[in-house]
């Protein structure tokens, strides 16, 4: 592998391309959106692109021609062409962890050869798949019972962070193509108030639980699995029911041997699979027996079409890559901290949150692949709730708050349900937001409705704030893994030019380390003075007290 982008990746601000945006960013911060569009209305549809069936507006971003073709110049002298390529041909870019990034693998069509250390993955992705899907089809029907011969009614996903962020956000999204006579839920947090709420109204009897972890060792996930075992077998009684109640996705068979789970109910994936890109792996078993192997081959297909258009379509006109530009305009030239995603389906509700570690676990992070510090601002803070709900939230600070977010509104023409009146008054308000935020109102024109002049300055609305709209047909399993693998693909863009490994996730480490340290001096009947820092054995001792 050529490894000259990893000295390269601290030099961001030695390139020329880095500097004239500077400067360009300076030249213009000054103008408004109002004045953008009128000195071009065309910037409507120069700057509104499609591919892979959704259609992006980065009408409202407050970028001009120049801008754009020095963010496209910096993605090209970043390398985003050949890293996309060394991507896609399994080299091994997570270079921290010496391991491929191939999630691109999971959405291969059968047949594609994608070749690392001398085996098809692409062939082993499949024969995962088709166990899934017969598995799948089993529980569906009725033919998978439970150890006391009942049919499975409901299905528990044990997992946290990439091992249930996708999953339970892809859940609600293909909620309309679901079987609903299974109920899915969803154990996180090592809060027992999670498990007891999820489990409270369900019967062990008809109750399946897939433990999801790619490592099998997550502390949350391997004590909420224990406690669902002891769930089951206080009404069970009988050992044997765990290979009837019990099934794994991981890539670890001895955990999974170890915890009693027959490891041919265990579902593999593989460790070029980072966690919060695997909701398409094994790991969305519990979509897939929802809605169906066809409903989530659909999803996989979807993927799968803007990998394509990701692979092979010039930046110009490439979505991902003009998402994750925007995002740089946004986040090192305009100096914006945050961004918001608001979807305009209450399908995609949990977007936000699946997004959240997407985007801030792939690329907050302060050290460059060479190991010096950057010396620029890498991952916005991201985070969001549907719309319209939100507008009745927090949108007074986006509208008129002394910060600007820029934000992403996604949304779709149709809605799953036909519910006669509703959907154009969705669209109309996404439409009105994108207006309200780039445009504002301005003090003239609060005159002009005859507002007294003491209420003039509350009731003006600056705008300026820098929005993209991301539209498809139509909600569905496709629709879903085509906006998932979109903003895949906008944070593959944006490490490559922030020059850090959008693929491990060091920081997570310490926490966890510490948490293990302190969990003995705070279990019951624990009396040894203990010895972390000051603060926290003043809290230990209160907890222990109290
Ligand atoms: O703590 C972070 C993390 O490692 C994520 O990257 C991952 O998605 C999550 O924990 C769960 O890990 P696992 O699937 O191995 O249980």
């Amino acid at each position: 592998m050529d490894t000259s982008f990893i000295a390269q990746s601290s030099s961001l601000d030695a390139l020329p391309e880095d500097a004239a945006l500077k400067s360009h960013a300076r030249a213009i911060a000054g103008t408004h959106l109002r004045q953008f569009f009128a000195e071009d209305p065309s910037r409507a549809q120069w700057l509104a692109f499609e591919g892979a069936g959704i259609r992006a507006d980065h009408s409202r971003q407050r970028i001009d021609k120049r801008a754009l073709e020095l963010l496209l110049a910096l993605a090209r002298a970043r390398g985003v062409e050949a890293r996309r390529a060394m991507m896609f041909g399994a080299e091994r870019i997570n270079v921290t962890e010496d391991r491929a990034v191939l999630h691109v693998a999971l959405r291969a069509p059968k047949g594609e050869r994608i070749m690392l250390d001398g085996v098809n993955v692409v062939d082993e992705v499949h024969a995962v798949l088709d166990r899934m899907a017969a598995f799948a089809d089993r529980v569906r029907s009725g033919a998978w019972t439970g150890f006391t011969g009942k049919r499975i009614t409901a299905v528990v996903n044990i997992g946290i962070g990439g091992s249930d962020l996708g999953p339970a956000m892809a859940m609600l999204a293909v909620r309309p193509w679901s079987d609903r006579s299974i109920t899915c839920r969803f154990v996180s947090n090592v809060d027992g108030d999670d498990f007891g709420e999820q489990t409270a109204d369900l019967d062990p009897e008809t109750t399946l639980f897939i433990v999801s972890s790619k490592t099998f060792t997550t502390l949350e996930t391997m004590t909420n699995a224990n406690t669902a075992r002891e769930w089951s077998l206080a009404k069970l009684k009988d050992r044997a029911a765990v290979a009837k109640h019990f099934v794994a996705v991981s890539t670890n068979h001895g955990e999974v041997a170890k915890f009693g789970i027959d490891t041919q109910n265990m579902f593999g994936f593989w460790d070029w699979v980072g966690g919060r890109y695997s909701m398409d792996s094994a790991i969305g078993l519990s979509t897939m027996i929802a809605c169906g192997p066809a409903h989530f081959r659909e999803m996989l297909e979807g993927f799968r079409e803007m990998d394509e258009h990701f692979r092979d379509t010039p930046l110009e006109r490439n979505l991902p890559v003009l998402q994750g530009l925007m995002g740089v305009w946004n986040r090192n030239y305009l100096g914006f901290a945050t961004v918001g995603v608001i979807p305009y389906s209450h399908l995609l509700a949990r977007f936000p949150a699946y997004l959240q570690q997407l985007t801030m676990e792939s690329n907050g992070k302060y050290v460059c692949l060479d190991g010096k510090r950057v010396k620029w601002d890498t991952c916005p803070v991201v985070w969001g709730e549907p719309g319209t709900n939100a507008q009745h939230s927090y949108f007074q600070m986006l509208h008129q708050g002394s910060s600007i977010v820029p934000m992403d509104l996604l949304g779709f023409r149709h809605s799953a349900h036909d519910v006669k009146g509703h959907q154009h008054l969705l669209l109309a308000n996404i439409l009105a937001q994108a207006q309200a935020l780039s445009f504002g109102k301005t003090a003239d024109e609060v005159r002009k409705d005859g507002c007294e002049e003491p209420l003039v300055a509350a009731r003006t609305f600056e705008g300026n704030r820098p929005i993209s709209v991301y539209m498809q047909d139509a909600p569905g399993p496709r629709a879903l893994g085509r906006f998932v693998a979109m903003y895949e693909h906008a944070v593959f863009t944006q490490g490559v030019i922030w020059g850090i490994n959008s693929f491990d996730q060091w920081g997570v480490e310490l926490g966890k380390k510490l948490a293990v340290s302190i969990a003995p001096d705070l279990a019951p009947g624990a009396r040894a003075a203990p010895k972390h820092d000051a603060a926290t054995n003043a809290w230990i001792e209160w907890l222990r007290s109290n």
